[in-house]
């Protein structure tokens, strides 16, 4: 049967900065508690729509597979934070890129959206559906982040990375794969005000409503007995002894969530890549983020077994046993660039706090 090969892979991180010490003029918190609690030191705001991050790391991601934009069928943007629910945001990636010969379709699964894809674009290769993906994770969810509340303010940050996956007749790729979902909980993490359900009337008068709400600790649990199971199960699934994962590649939320996933994997933490404090919780961008910098820093060998594992709003998870292609080096690279950016981060964020109140000193 073909396989499907991670052949390309880039990021997209908006330049301005917004750090745990910005963060005290916001809202009652410190640095001490937010590293603590969560392992992040900052996160970046964009200046920028998602599909403009999306279409960046994804130039980035074709040139490292050394292919163009008219080689794809598929343009897969995972986000729940799209420019606009129509058209989608791949739609306008694939537009960006020139992918004339693509389809594009975005795809909702929270925090878990690009393993989703991921998955779903592995699949769809080996069966033959297609020869070349374009799969994308890219958010802009500090649009939808309050910054009064302090349980939210401090976890998310803005971001895009990007994978192309190609049809191989070289051994690997996807050896194990879950996804889940329990709709019932759906209300522990949410933006109530921000779908067809809303009274817009209603949200006049009460924009906190399109925040996202969360309660904390009830996702912290669940997110650490998700991410656990499906990582066990998916290296089961790929015949692999928990001794033989070269590479955890897990969403990043909370180093306390990333450090109980390695334990059920009795992984040490040498074998786990982490980049939260940089940049928070991207959501669906995390991953392929972090996949693209554990490759830039030479973590990655050829053959490489690798378990991606997620979870978020839904609640959703997913996981994946990966086994990586032989080539670990880009063929090529871009110099193109986001557009510049003035002012500072309080000024970036100046309309979120028209629209949800707060500001710096408030
Ligand atoms: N700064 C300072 N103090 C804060 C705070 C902040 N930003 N947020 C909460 N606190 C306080 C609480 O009010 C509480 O105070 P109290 O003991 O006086 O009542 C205390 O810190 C502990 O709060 P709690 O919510 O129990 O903390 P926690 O250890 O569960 O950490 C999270 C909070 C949000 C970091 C943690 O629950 C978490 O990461 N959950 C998962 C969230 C997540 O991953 N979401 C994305 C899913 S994709």
């Amino acid at each position: 049967m073909t396989n499907s090969s991670i052949t390309g892979w880039g990021k997209c991180l908006p330049p301005t900065v917004l750090t745990n010490h910005d963060l005290e003029a916001l809202v009652d918190t410190n640095d001490d508690w937010i590293t603590s609690r969560t392992g992040i030191k900052e996160r970046r705001i964009s200046h920028v729509g998602t599909s403009e991050l999306a279409t960046l790391a994804g130039k980035r991601a074709l040139a490292a597979a050394g292919i163009s934009a008219a080689d794809v069928d598929l343009v897969n943007v995972a986000t729940c934070t799209p420019d606009t629910l129509i058209p989608s945001a791949a739609s306008l990636v694939q537009n960006n890129l020139g992918a004339s010969n693509a389809g594009a379709v975005d795809q909702n699964a929270a925090c878990s959206g690009f393993l989703y894809s991921l998955i779903m674009a592995c699949g769809m290769v080996e069966a033959g559906v297609i020869e070349t993906a374009l799969v994308i994770g890219a958010e802009r969810l500090t649009y939808f982040i309050d910054f009064t509340d302090r349980g939210t303010a401090v976890l998310f940050g803005d971001g895009a990375g990007a994978v192309v996956v190609q049809a191989t007749d070289e051994p690997g790729g996807l050896k194990g794969s879950e996804m889940g979902s329990d709709g019932s909980v759906a209300d522990i993490l949410w933006s109530p005000g921000s779908g067809t359900a809303t009274n817009r009337v209603e949200l006049e008068s009460d924009h906190k409503r399109m925040a996202v709400s969360m309660n904390g600790p009830e996702v912290f649990k669940r997110a650490v007995k998700a991410m656990g199971d499906a990582s066990t199960r998916v290296v089961d699934q790929a015949g692999w002894a928990l001794d033989e994962v070269d590479i955890l590649i897990p969403h990043q939320a909370n180093t306390r969530i990333i450090d109980a996933t390695a334990r059920r994997l009795q992984l040490d933490s040498s074998k786990v890549f982490v980049n939260i404090a940089s940049y928070g919780n991207t959501s669906a961008a995390t991953i392929p983020i972090a996949l693209t910098e554990a490759l830039e820093a030479g973590r990655i060998e050829p053959g490489a077994k690798i378990v991606f594992a997620a979870f978020g709003g839904g609640l959703s998870w997913a996981a994946a046993a990966y086994e990586f292609g032989s080539r670990v080096e880009p063929l090529g690279e871009t110099d193109e660039e986001l557009p510049p950016t003035e002012g500072d981060v309080m000024s970036l964020l100046a309309e979120n706090f028209a629209y949800f109140g707060g500001g710096p000193n408030q």
